[in-house]
């Protein structure tokens, strides 16, 4: 059984491979069904986007990423963090005689609307319990935002599943009730698992927020919860029935500041230049629109795009190489001016209240 990104619950016959069912389990609209046949997608007119530019779901993201699907053989039951977004493809800009593959960047010669911030309510998701012999959703609980972790269920018909903004829930895996949660102070990407020592059954889970929607996606989508780069308190948290310790400590929400020096004269050409350079090289890590998830420092925040040559020392020369942030000795000065223009644009929007 396979949910993979194209948003096609996929069941093979383990024994020769044959396919005995593939039903679409989110939105989809690049393709209308899974030949049965062949295996292959029966492509939706127009997915890709030859003539115009085209909105498709799933998303980049896929309706469900390696977010841990799990499968209860006592419900006969999958439970699966399904995600509902699109990604806008427009290549109408973008002349594809002379486009070439860069090297060590991200440019798959489409727009895919990196220039400009996700805003918070972009997509959405739920914890999904799917019925793989009737091949159909058999309940469904809305979660917030579209990047919640993996699913664990048990034998004692229970399903937990942690959240983006920092809840970690238990439900009941025949009809999705919630029965029991906790607030672990951090957003939360990795499933949790189970296991017994002497008699005791534990649940353990990983406290920590990540992964590509953060890096490559990021806005405003995932920094509203305030996981900010170093701001996370990650921990390994253990669970029982009947424990008496207190949960330690967790972490709390931090937010970024953005600069705005009022001397700064904004040239709308630059910023322009300034968008092309960052998307292709600095937002998969620093966030679309310049808005960080959290997987990295906020550009629009940093001391260092105040002045040029402390940008060159980091960017062009690779003074924070080591904590991973690597050296860009192809881009010019003028690229970084260029740069610096874009990020000051994005911090003055981030100002004006309609943002
Ligand atoms: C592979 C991921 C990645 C890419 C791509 C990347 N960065 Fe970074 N960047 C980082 C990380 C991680 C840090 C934090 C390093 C640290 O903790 O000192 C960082 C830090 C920075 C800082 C210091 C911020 C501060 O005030 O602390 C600047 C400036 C910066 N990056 C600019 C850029 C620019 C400009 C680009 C595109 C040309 C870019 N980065 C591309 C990962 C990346």
């Amino acid at each position: 059984m396979h949910a993979p990104k194209n948003g096609f619950f996929y069941i093979i016959d383990r024994k020769d491979g044959k396919l005995l069912s593939a039903e679409p389990f989110a939105k989809v609209t690049w393709a209308t069904g899974i030949d049965m046949e062949t295996g292959r997608p029966i492509e939706a007119e127009g997915a890709r986007y030859l003539t115009e530019p085209v909105t498709i779901w799933p998303s980049v993201f896929g309706a469900h990423s390696w977010h841990a699907m799990s499968y209860n053989p006592g419900t006969g039951l999958v439970y699966i963090p399904k995600m509902e977004l699109a990604t806008h493809w427009d290549d109408t800009k973008i002349d594809l005689n002379s486009w070439k593959k860069p090297s060590f960047q991200i440019d798959v010669g489409a727009e895919v609307g990196l220039g400009n911030d996700i805003p918070k309510d972009a997509g959405v998701s739920s914890l999904m319990a799917w019925d793989p012999v009737k091949r159909k959703a058999v309940w469904e609980i809305p979660q917030p935002n579209y990047w919640n972790a993996g699913t664990l269920t048990t034998a004692g018909n229970l399903v937990f599943q942690g959240r983006i903004d920092g809840k970690f829930a238990a439900y009941d895996a025949r009809d999705g009730k919630e029965l029991w949660s906790v607030n672990v102070g951090s957003g939360i990407s990795a499933p949790p698992i189970t296991y017994a020592v002497d008699g005791t059954q534990y649940v353990s889970l990983l406290v920590g927020f990540g992964g590509a929607a953060v890096a490559y996606g990021g806005g405003s989508s995932m920094a509203q919860y305030g996981w900010g780069y170093r701001g996370q308190l990650r921990q390994l948290l253990t669970f029982a029935v009947g424990a008496d310790k207190p949960i330690p400590e967790v972490g709390e929400p931090t937010f970024v500041r953005v600069l705005n020096p009022p001397e700064f004269q904004l040239d709308d050409t630059l910023a322009d230049r300034g968008e092309h350079v960052y998307k292709a090289s600095c937002a998969w890590c620093h966030g679309a629109g310049a808005v960080s998830g959290g997987y990295t420092p906020d550009l629009r925040a940093s001391e260092a795009f105040l002045d040029l040559d402390q940008l060159k020392t980091i960017v062009q020369d690779g003074a924070l190489q080591n904590n991973g942030m690597p050296n860009f000795k192809n881009l010019s000065d003028g690229d970084l001016e260029a740069l610096r223009h874009f990020v000051r644009k994005k911090a003055m929007e981030a100002q004006t209240p309609s943002h």
